[in-house]
Parts: C-alpha cells; sequence; structure tokens
C-alpha cells in the first residue's frame, strides 16, 4: 500500500494519520477498515478458456446476459431482482468469514445489489460442488428462521434460506446479519464463478423486504468512523486492489474528490450530462443517468453503444465487439460529463486484448426497448480509472483519478 496515506475527515479537513506497523501489518487508529481485493478471471473468461461460452450464450437469451433493469420495480416479498448484475465480467474478490468458528468464503463485493449470501451444505447444484459451503451445524451464533428467498441475477438465479450470523471482514465484525444460505444456484451461471457468494452493498430498498444489507448493518452497530466506503479497483493482474469502510485514503487518488449528489438512493445512480468522443456528443444527448457498478464491465443501451462501436472500424462476433489490436492507438477517449466535469476512458481502458492480436471493446449494449429512459452503467472500466466513494451519509458519490 502507498505511504504518505491521510485520512479525509469530515470530508473538508485532513488529519494525520495515526499508524502503527506491527509485523508489516498496518493498524489504524480511526475506525477505518481496508480489505484487499483480488482480481479474478471473470464467468465470461472462464467459460471462454473452456470453451463453453458458446453454449452459455445460446441457452441464455441475449437479454438475460445483457442486463434487465427494473429500475421502478420494488424487491417483492421475498424475491429480490438484481438486475444490473452481470457476473459474466471480469470481478474483484475478497474474503470474509462468516459464524462462529468463523467459515471463510470469497464474495464479490458488489454495489449493483444489497443481499448478501454464501452457498450452503444444503445445496445440490453444481456450482455449491466446486464452492465453499455454509455449514449451519458448525456455528453456535446462527439463526435461521426458515425464510425461503430467491435472488434473480443478469448471470443467473440462487434460491436459498435466510440466516443470521457474525460475519467478519478485516476487522469488522458484524453481529446478526441477515444472509443468504443457497439451496440452489443455476449452474451454468455459478459453477464457473470464481467467487463463493455475492456480497451487496447497495440501499436497503434494493434488499429483499424485511432485511437489512450488511452495511446498514455496520452503521447500526456504529463500527465505523464514516458512514461511506470505497473502491480502488487496481489495473495491476491480480493484487493491490482494496475497499475501505468507514474513511477514505488520500493516496488512493490524485487530486480532489469531486462530489455528485445520487438521482435517487436505491441504486448508486447519478446523472450524466453526455458521452463524447473529440468533442462530438456520442450518446447521452439530452442528459442521461448512470450507475455506478462494481462486477460489470460498461454497459449501455444497445443503440447508443452501436452508434460508438461504428465509429471503430471493428466488427461484431457474436455479442463481442472486435477491434484489431493495432487500431488502439489511433482511437479517441470517450468522455463521460459528470456534474460539469470531463472524466475520459481511453482506449487501453475500453478495449481488452483477449487473445494475441486479438481486441474486443469492453462495452456492452443491453437489449430492451421497454427501458425508456437511456441508463448506462459505469462498471469496472471507469473505476479502475476513477477512485470512487460512496457515501452514505449525504447520499453522494465522489470520484478522483485513481493513482
Ligand atoms: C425488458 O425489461 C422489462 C422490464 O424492465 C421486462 O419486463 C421485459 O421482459 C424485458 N424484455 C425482454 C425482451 O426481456
Ligand atoms: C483469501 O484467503 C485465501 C486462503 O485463505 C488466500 O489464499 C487469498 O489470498 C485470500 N484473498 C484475499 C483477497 O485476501
Ligand atoms: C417467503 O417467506 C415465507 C416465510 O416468511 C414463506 O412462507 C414463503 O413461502 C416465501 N415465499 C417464497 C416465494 O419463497
Ligand atoms: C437478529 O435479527 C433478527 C431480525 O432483525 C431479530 O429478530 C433478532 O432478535 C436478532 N437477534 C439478536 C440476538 O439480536
Ligand atoms: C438498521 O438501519 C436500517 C436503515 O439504515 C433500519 O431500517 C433498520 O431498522 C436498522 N436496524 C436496526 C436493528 O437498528
Amino acid at each position: 500500500m502507498p505511504w504518505n496515506c491521510h485520512i479525509l475527515s469530515t470530508w473538508t479537513q485532513e488529519r494525520s494519520m495515526k499508524w502503527l506497523v506491527i509485523f508489516g501489518l498496518v493498524a489504524f487508529s480511526e475506525c477505518l477498515v481496508m480489505i484487499p481485493l483480488r482480481k479474478v478471471k471473470s464467468i465470461r473468461e472462464n467459460l471462454r478458456d473452456k470453451g463453453l461460452l458458446k453454449n452459455f450464450l445460446g441457452e441464455h437469451p441475449h437479454d438475460l446476459i445483457q442486463n434487465r433493469l427494473t429500475v421502478e420495480s420494488a424487491p417483492q416479498k421475498n424475491i429480490s431482482q438484481q438486475p444490473l448484475r452481470n457476473h459474466l465480467d471480469s470481478v474483484y474478490v475478497g474474503n470474509i468469514t462468516i459464524g462462529t468458528p468463523p467459515q471463510q468464503f470469497s464474495v464479490v463485493f458488489d454495489t449493483g445489489s444489497s443481499d448478501t449470501w454464501v452457498p450452503s451444505i444444503y445445496c445440490q447444484s453444481m456450482a455449491c460442488v466446486t464452492h465453499n459451503t455454509f455449514d449451519p451445524f458448525q456455528s453456535t451464533t446462527l439463526l435461521f428462521p426458515s425464510i425461503v428467498i430467491e435472488l434473480h441475477y443478469g448471470s443467473g438465479t440462487m434460491t436459498g434460506l435466510l440466516g443470521y450470523d457474525t460475519i467478519q471482514m478485516g476487522d469488522l465484525i458484524i453481529k446478526n446479519q441477515t444472509f443468504g444460505l443457497s439451496l440452489t444456484e443455476d449452474d451454468m451461471a455459478f459453477e464457473h464463478a470464481t467467487f463463493d457468494g455475492i456480497l451487496g452493498l447497495a440501499y436497503p430498498s434494493l434488499a429483499i423486504k424485511g432485511t437489512t444489507p450488511i452495511f446498514d448493518t455496520i452503521m447500526n452497530q456504529s463500527l465505523i468512523s464514516e458512514p461511506v466506503f470505497a473502491f480502488y479497483l487496481s489495473t495491476e493482474t491480480e493484487a493491490g486492489s482494496m475497499v475501505m469502510f468507514g474513511g477514505v485514503l488520500d493516496c488512493y487518488y490524485k487530486g480532489d474528490l469531486k462530489w455528485v449528489p445520487l438521482s435517487k438512493p436505491h441504486y448508486w445512480q447519478i446523472p450524466l450530462e453526455r458521452i463524447s468522443m473529440k468533442g462530438k456528443i456520442v450518446a447521452c444527448k439530452r442528459g442521461c443517468q448512470a450507475i455506478v457498478s462494481t462486477g460489470t464491465s460498461m454497459i449501455g443501451p444497445r443503440k447508443q453503444v452501436y452508434n460508438i462501436h461504428k465509429r471503430f472500424d471493428g466488427y461484431y462476433l457474436q455479442d463481442l465487439y472486435v477491434i484489431p489490436c493495432s487500431y488502439m492507438k489511433t482511437l479517441p477517449d470517450i468522455v463521460f460529463t459528470i456534474e460539469g466535469i470531463d472524466y475520459p476512458v481511453p482506449a487501453r481502458a475500453y478495449v481488452q486484448e483477449i487473445a494475441r492480436g486479438l481486441c474486443v471493446s469492453t462495452f456492452q449494449g443491453r437489449r430492451n426497448k421497454s427501458i425508456r429512459n437511456e441508463i448506462w452503467i459505469l462498471g469496472d472500466v471507469f473505476l479502475r480509472l476513477y477512485f470512487t466513494v460512496f457515501d452514505r451519509g449525504q447520499n453522494r458519490i465522489g470520484l478522483a483519478p485513481a493513482v
């Protein structure tokens, strides 16, 4: 981790961080908890490597994969729709433990959903055989009220039971946290997942009714100094990424954080002024909305994404837009303007080399005409460039170029 870090305090003044180095570990005197994340292969990359991607795309209507967006719909009783999820994309995972004594799981820290779940020993799906499973009999602190739940993600569905138990992440010990124990998981989607479960960091309105999302419990139990968390997603292949809870370390970004009020506290959704290339508006002409979501790439309405792609001189191969890698140097930045500030995304970020000389665009089109408003998803591609603070206290997002 970078040296010379300061905790950004109450968002106006900075004060020096008091830290101790014990056995190479940095302990903070404030209630700020750092959790290292590892970038792992996405389901998509995994399926592609195993030659299974084509089968998967064949079995799943395009729309399922390219995300269903039902922004208005409130969650039904014990069913929660996670329309934004697309775990085909690259993911950043971290370790948590559940229960007493602790059982360990690797989870996606996901700002696009609000529920937390892991596989259970009751689950017979292949997806559960290939992952760590939670054993209720091994935990002395578990409450198990036998409530059935169902979660629908872009890439698949899980059903399960609700439980309440102690969840530990880093130094945070969260008591009596609701979580899901899966009974069934869609095999094609989750069997090849490089994570066991999902930890949702969006608003309570997106969670299963009557449950409290983990960050709300963290705030309720006064486990952190400030009601914020922040992501630093490293461009390095595996290590170096962080999610911090309870404060912001200023050594992970350059300049000042620029604050953007949320359009609506539900998703982490903000207004977008325009999307342009070389000064020309290419999408979001009259302003639109963007959802900031870890665990996704860049997703936009199909027509707008097509409009952007057609300027690149590549071609579509199934759902992929192929661009010769040699073009990369000539491709312009795609500029997202948010609250009067330009956030350029250069070609090296939105073009990914998937095989030698074969590059693809990381923009994906969402195919659903019934979504009236133009909604974009600013995923990992954007978050790797811009350090992002999620401020629950003031319902806003803070952005600054990542170091
Ligand atoms: C498009 O989205 C709407 C609601 O967001 C959903 O009801 C509908 O099934 C989707 N259309 C397709 C073709 O999947
Ligand atoms: C999670 O734990 C496993 C094994 O305990 C370890 O190998 C891995 O590096 C940990 N991952 C992270 C992101 O800390
Ligand atoms: C929702 O939970 C209740 C118990 O609280 C259960 O009776 C019901 O079957 C569940 N509904 C679904 C759709 O699983
Ligand atoms: C845990 O949470 C559930 C649901 O909010 C509640 O019914 C129960 O009393 C809590 N248990 C403890 C020990 O706090
Ligand atoms: C925790 O916070 C949420 C909202 O942030 C609230 O609805 C819930 O009742 C709180 N739960 C407890 C146990 O305080």
